[in-house]
Protein backbone atom coordinates (compact mmCIF):
# COMPACT_ATOMS: atom_id res chain seq x y z
CA UNK A 1 0.00 0.00 0.00
CA UNK A 2 2.54 2.40 0.97
CA UNK A 3 6.17 2.14 -0.35
CA UNK A 4 9.23 4.02 0.50
CA UNK A 5 12.31 4.59 -1.86
CA UNK A 6 15.46 5.85 -0.41
CA UNK A 7 14.20 9.17 1.04
CA UNK A 8 16.52 11.78 2.23
CA UNK A 9 15.56 14.65 4.36
CA UNK A 10 18.23 17.28 5.83
CA UNK A 11 18.27 20.16 8.05
CA UNK A 12 21.20 22.27 6.89
CA UNK A 13 24.17 19.38 7.93
CA UNK A 14 21.72 16.70 9.76
CA UNK A 15 20.52 14.05 7.66
CA UNK A 16 17.18 13.46 9.61
CA UNK A 17 16.28 11.14 7.19
CA UNK A 18 19.00 9.70 5.40
CA UNK A 19 17.59 7.37 2.85
CA UNK A 20 15.19 5.31 4.18
CA UNK A 21 13.30 2.39 2.10
CA UNK A 22 10.14 0.91 3.77
CA UNK A 23 6.71 -0.70 2.81
CA UNK A 24 3.94 -0.83 4.05
CA UNK A 25 1.32 -3.77 3.32
CA UNK A 26 -2.30 -3.38 3.12
CA UNK A 27 -3.82 -4.57 6.66
CA UNK A 28 -0.86 -4.12 8.12
CA UNK A 29 -0.05 -1.88 11.50
CA UNK A 30 3.48 -1.16 11.33
CA UNK A 31 5.39 0.54 14.16
CA UNK A 32 8.05 3.13 13.17
CA UNK A 33 10.10 3.78 16.69
CA UNK A 34 13.53 5.79 17.13
CA UNK A 35 15.20 7.34 20.32
CA UNK A 36 15.31 10.82 20.38
CA UNK A 37 15.91 12.62 17.26
CA UNK A 38 16.01 9.73 15.27
CA UNK A 39 13.88 11.41 12.12
CA UNK A 40 10.76 9.34 12.86
CA UNK A 41 8.70 13.21 12.78
CA UNK A 42 10.50 13.93 10.24
CA UNK A 43 9.84 10.74 8.16
CA UNK A 44 5.91 11.04 9.25
CA UNK A 45 5.61 14.18 8.00
CA UNK A 46 7.35 13.14 4.62
CA UNK A 47 4.28 10.98 4.06
CA UNK A 48 1.91 13.31 5.28
CA UNK A 49 3.29 15.80 2.85
CA UNK A 50 4.12 18.22 5.27
CA UNK A 51 7.69 17.63 4.19
CA UNK A 52 9.25 17.26 0.63
CA UNK A 53 11.88 14.68 0.47
CA UNK A 54 15.42 16.18 -1.28
CA UNK A 55 15.47 12.56 -2.81
CA UNK A 56 13.59 9.49 -3.00
CA UNK A 57 10.22 8.54 -3.91
CA UNK A 58 6.97 7.85 -2.26
CA UNK A 59 4.18 5.29 -3.41
CA UNK A 60 0.63 5.41 -1.97
CA UNK A 61 -1.19 2.44 -3.95
CA UNK A 62 1.06 2.67 -7.11
CA UNK A 63 0.91 6.35 -6.97
CA UNK A 64 3.56 8.85 -6.76
CA UNK A 65 3.05 10.97 -3.94
CA UNK A 66 5.86 12.41 -2.55
CA UNK A 67 5.12 16.04 -4.64
CA UNK A 68 1.34 16.07 -3.89
CA UNK A 69 -0.02 18.60 -0.73
CA UNK A 70 -1.33 17.24 1.95
CA UNK A 71 -4.79 17.81 1.37
CA UNK A 72 -4.39 16.29 -1.94
CA UNK A 73 -2.75 12.98 0.15
CA UNK A 74 -5.68 13.28 2.24
CA UNK A 75 -8.32 12.69 -1.18
CA UNK A 76 -6.64 9.69 -2.14
CA UNK A 77 -7.04 8.03 1.72
CA UNK A 78 -3.68 9.26 4.19
CA UNK A 79 -5.55 10.17 6.94
CA UNK A 80 -3.04 11.40 10.22
CA UNK A 81 -3.43 12.36 13.51
CA UNK A 82 -0.86 14.60 15.35
CA UNK A 83 0.28 14.17 18.81
CA UNK A 84 -1.29 17.42 19.86
CA UNK A 85 -5.31 17.20 19.80
CA UNK A 86 -6.97 20.22 18.32
CA UNK A 87 -10.30 20.18 19.59
CA UNK A 88 -13.30 22.73 18.35
CA UNK A 89 -14.41 24.10 21.93
CA UNK A 90 -17.83 24.74 22.55
CA UNK A 91 -18.47 21.57 19.99
CA UNK A 92 -19.61 18.53 20.98
CA UNK A 93 -17.53 14.85 20.71
CA UNK A 94 -19.66 14.19 17.51
CA UNK A 95 -19.33 17.88 16.00
CA UNK A 96 -15.81 17.34 16.40
CA UNK A 97 -15.58 13.61 14.63
CA UNK A 98 -17.75 15.54 11.58
CA UNK A 99 -15.04 17.84 11.20
CA UNK A 100 -12.72 14.81 9.80
CA UNK A 101 -15.42 14.64 6.90
CA UNK A 102 -13.47 16.93 5.21
CA UNK A 103 -10.22 17.25 4.33
CA UNK A 104 -9.07 20.24 5.79
CA UNK A 105 -5.17 21.63 5.29
CA UNK A 106 -4.01 22.52 9.11
CA UNK A 107 -4.40 26.52 8.22
CA UNK A 108 -8.13 25.55 6.69
CA UNK A 109 -9.10 23.13 9.69
CA UNK A 110 -8.30 25.91 12.52
CA UNK A 111 -10.16 28.42 10.31
CA UNK A 112 -12.59 26.04 9.81
CA UNK A 113 -13.36 25.75 13.53
CA UNK A 114 -13.93 29.56 13.40
CA UNK A 115 -17.15 29.58 11.10
CA UNK A 116 -17.81 25.87 10.64
CA UNK A 117 -20.68 26.20 8.31
CA UNK A 118 -24.63 25.01 9.91
CA UNK A 119 -25.22 23.25 7.05
CA UNK A 120 -22.05 21.54 7.47
CA UNK A 121 -22.81 20.34 10.70
CA UNK A 122 -26.93 19.15 9.92
CA UNK A 123 -25.25 17.41 7.08
CA UNK A 124 -27.53 14.02 7.86
CA UNK A 125 -24.52 12.03 5.84
CA UNK A 126 -21.58 13.66 7.65
CA UNK A 127 -23.15 13.08 10.72
CA UNK A 128 -23.82 9.32 9.96
CA UNK A 129 -20.28 8.64 9.33
CA UNK A 130 -19.12 10.95 12.30
CA UNK A 131 -21.92 7.85 14.29
CA UNK A 132 -20.26 5.33 12.44
CA UNK A 133 -16.84 6.44 13.63
CA UNK A 134 -17.56 7.23 16.99
CA UNK A 135 -19.02 3.64 17.68
CA UNK A 136 -15.66 2.04 16.03
CA UNK A 137 -13.55 3.68 18.44
CA UNK A 138 -15.68 3.17 21.80
CA UNK A 139 -16.74 6.90 22.22
CA UNK A 140 -21.02 6.24 21.90
CA UNK A 141 -21.46 7.47 25.43
CA UNK A 142 -19.64 10.70 25.17
CA UNK A 143 -21.06 11.63 21.57
CA UNK A 144 -23.07 14.89 22.57
CA UNK A 145 -21.07 15.78 25.53
CA UNK A 146 -18.69 18.87 24.47
CA UNK A 147 -15.32 16.99 23.60
CA UNK A 148 -13.07 19.85 26.10
CA UNK A 149 -14.53 17.81 28.87
CA UNK A 150 -13.20 14.40 27.69
CA UNK A 151 -10.04 13.07 29.36
CA UNK A 152 -6.76 12.95 27.33
CA UNK A 153 -7.00 9.28 26.50
CA UNK A 154 -10.71 10.15 24.79
CA UNK A 155 -9.55 13.00 23.52
CA UNK A 156 -6.80 10.68 21.29
CA UNK A 157 -9.69 8.41 20.34
CA UNK A 158 -11.55 11.29 19.18
CA UNK A 159 -9.03 12.71 16.86
CA UNK A 160 -8.85 8.69 15.41
CA UNK A 161 -12.72 9.14 15.24
CA UNK A 162 -12.25 12.20 12.85
CA UNK A 163 -9.74 10.31 11.20
CA UNK A 164 -11.65 7.80 10.16
CA UNK A 165 -14.87 9.62 9.57
CA UNK A 166 -12.62 10.57 6.24
CA UNK A 167 -13.13 6.83 5.12
CA UNK A 168 -9.33 6.89 5.14
CA UNK A 169 -6.97 3.58 4.15
CA UNK A 170 -4.26 4.58 5.53
CA UNK A 171 -4.10 5.97 8.75
CA UNK A 172 -0.72 7.86 10.14
CA UNK A 173 -0.38 8.12 13.94
CA UNK A 174 2.39 10.13 15.67
CA UNK A 175 2.75 9.23 19.36
CA UNK A 176 -0.35 8.43 20.25
CA UNK A 177 0.00 7.04 23.47
CA UNK A 178 1.65 10.29 24.70
CA UNK A 179 1.54 11.37 27.90
CA UNK A 180 -1.41 8.54 29.12
CA UNK A 181 -1.37 6.82 31.79
CA UNK A 182 -1.67 2.97 32.18
CA UNK A 183 -5.43 2.44 31.50
CA UNK A 184 -5.90 4.58 28.73
CA UNK A 185 -2.66 3.14 27.06
CA UNK A 186 -4.25 -0.25 27.44
CA UNK A 187 -7.95 1.41 25.84
CA UNK A 188 -5.27 3.00 23.35
CA UNK A 189 -3.90 -0.42 22.15
CA UNK A 190 -6.99 -2.40 22.36
CA UNK A 191 -8.37 0.70 20.17
CA UNK A 192 -5.54 0.25 17.52
CA UNK A 193 -5.74 -3.69 17.88
CA UNK A 194 -9.53 -3.71 16.57
CA UNK A 195 -9.27 -1.19 13.71
CA UNK A 196 -6.28 -4.12 12.81
CA UNK A 197 -8.97 -6.61 12.87
CA UNK A 198 -10.68 -4.94 10.18
CA UNK A 199 -8.19 -4.91 8.07
CA UNK A 200 -7.22 -1.06 9.17
CA UNK A 201 -3.42 -0.37 7.58
CA UNK A 202 -1.58 1.96 10.16
CA UNK A 203 1.67 3.59 10.73
CA UNK A 204 2.60 4.10 14.08
CA UNK A 205 5.06 6.03 15.23
CA UNK A 206 6.22 5.88 18.96
CA UNK A 207 8.38 5.89 21.96
CA UNK A 208 7.42 3.43 23.81
CA UNK A 209 8.56 0.08 22.44
CA UNK A 210 6.58 -1.77 24.91
CA UNK A 211 3.13 -0.11 23.53
CA UNK A 212 4.50 -0.49 19.85
CA UNK A 213 4.76 -4.19 20.41
CA UNK A 214 1.36 -4.61 21.60
CA UNK A 215 -0.46 -3.75 19.21
CA UNK A 216 2.18 -3.88 15.22
CA UNK A 217 2.76 -6.38 13.32
CA UNK A 218 6.17 -5.57 12.52
CA UNK A 219 8.32 -2.72 14.03
CA UNK A 220 11.20 -0.60 12.05
CA UNK A 221 13.81 0.92 13.99
CA UNK A 222 15.09 4.25 13.04
CA UNK A 223 18.12 6.26 14.51
CA UNK A 224 20.22 9.23 12.94
CA UNK A 225 17.86 9.01 10.14
CA UNK A 226 18.48 5.56 8.47
CA UNK A 227 17.03 1.85 9.30
CA UNK A 228 18.92 -0.03 11.93
CA UNK A 229 16.37 -2.98 11.90
CA UNK A 230 13.43 -4.17 11.27
CA UNK A 231 11.07 -7.41 12.13
CA UNK A 232 8.51 -8.64 14.55
CA UNK A 233 8.34 -6.81 18.01
CA UNK A 234 10.22 -9.29 19.16
CA UNK A 235 13.08 -9.83 16.96
CA UNK A 236 13.62 -5.85 17.06
CA UNK A 237 13.52 -6.22 21.08
CA UNK A 238 16.17 -8.88 20.99
CA UNK A 239 18.20 -6.93 18.65
CA UNK A 240 21.34 -5.78 19.38
CA UNK A 241 21.76 -2.84 17.44
CA UNK A 242 18.50 -1.58 18.75
CA UNK A 243 19.34 -2.36 22.56
CA UNK A 244 22.08 -0.26 21.81
CA UNK A 245 21.26 2.68 19.95
CA UNK A 246 17.87 3.27 21.25
CA UNK A 247 17.80 2.06 24.40
CA UNK A 248 21.40 2.17 26.03
CA UNK A 249 20.12 -0.74 28.42
CA UNK A 250 18.44 -3.62 28.57
CA UNK A 251 14.57 -4.03 28.82
CA UNK A 252 12.87 -3.44 32.36
CA UNK A 253 10.72 -6.79 33.57
CA UNK A 254 7.22 -5.16 32.44
CA UNK A 255 8.50 -5.18 28.94
CA UNK A 256 8.88 -1.87 28.50
CA UNK A 257 12.58 -0.56 27.67
CA UNK A 258 13.39 2.79 28.89
CA UNK A 259 16.94 4.99 28.72
N1 LIG B 1 12.47 21.83 11.24
C1 LIG B 1 13.70 21.42 11.58
N2 LIG B 1 14.76 22.23 11.45
C2 LIG B 1 16.01 21.82 11.77
N3 LIG B 1 16.30 20.59 12.22
C3 LIG B 1 15.27 19.73 12.37
C4 LIG B 1 13.92 20.11 12.06
N4 LIG B 1 13.12 19.05 12.31
C5 LIG B 1 13.93 18.06 12.76
N5 LIG B 1 15.21 18.48 12.80
C6 LIG B 1 16.37 17.66 13.20
O1 LIG B 1 16.29 16.44 12.46
C7 LIG B 1 16.62 15.33 13.31
C8 LIG B 1 15.44 14.38 13.35
O2 LIG B 1 14.39 15.00 14.07
P1 LIG B 1 12.94 14.34 14.26
O3 LIG B 1 12.11 15.35 14.92
O4 LIG B 1 12.47 13.81 12.97
O5 LIG B 1 13.28 13.15 15.25
P2 LIG B 1 12.29 12.25 16.10
O6 LIG B 1 12.73 10.86 15.88
O7 LIG B 1 10.89 12.58 15.79
O8 LIG B 1 12.66 12.66 17.58
P3 LIG B 1 11.72 12.75 18.92
O9 LIG B 1 11.65 11.37 19.45
O10 LIG B 1 12.51 13.65 19.80
O11 LIG B 1 10.40 13.30 18.52
C9 LIG B 1 17.02 15.93 14.65
O12 LIG B 1 18.41 16.08 14.67
C10 LIG B 1 16.33 17.27 14.65
O13 LIG B 1 17.03 18.19 15.46
MG1 LIG C 1 9.28 13.35 16.94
Amino acid sequence: MLQLERLVKTFGAVRAVDGVSLSVDAGELRGLIGPNGAGKSTLFSLVAGHLRPEAGSINFEGRRIERLRPAARARLGIAITFQTVHLFRGMTTLENVMVGAHSWTDHEFVEAALRLPRHFREEPKIRERARSAIARTGLEPWADVPAESLPLGRQRALQIARALCGNPKLLLLDEPAAGLRGEERRELSELLARLCEEGFTMLLVEHDIGFVSRVAHRVTVLDMGRIIAEGSPAEVRANEAVIVAYLGSVPADDGAISR
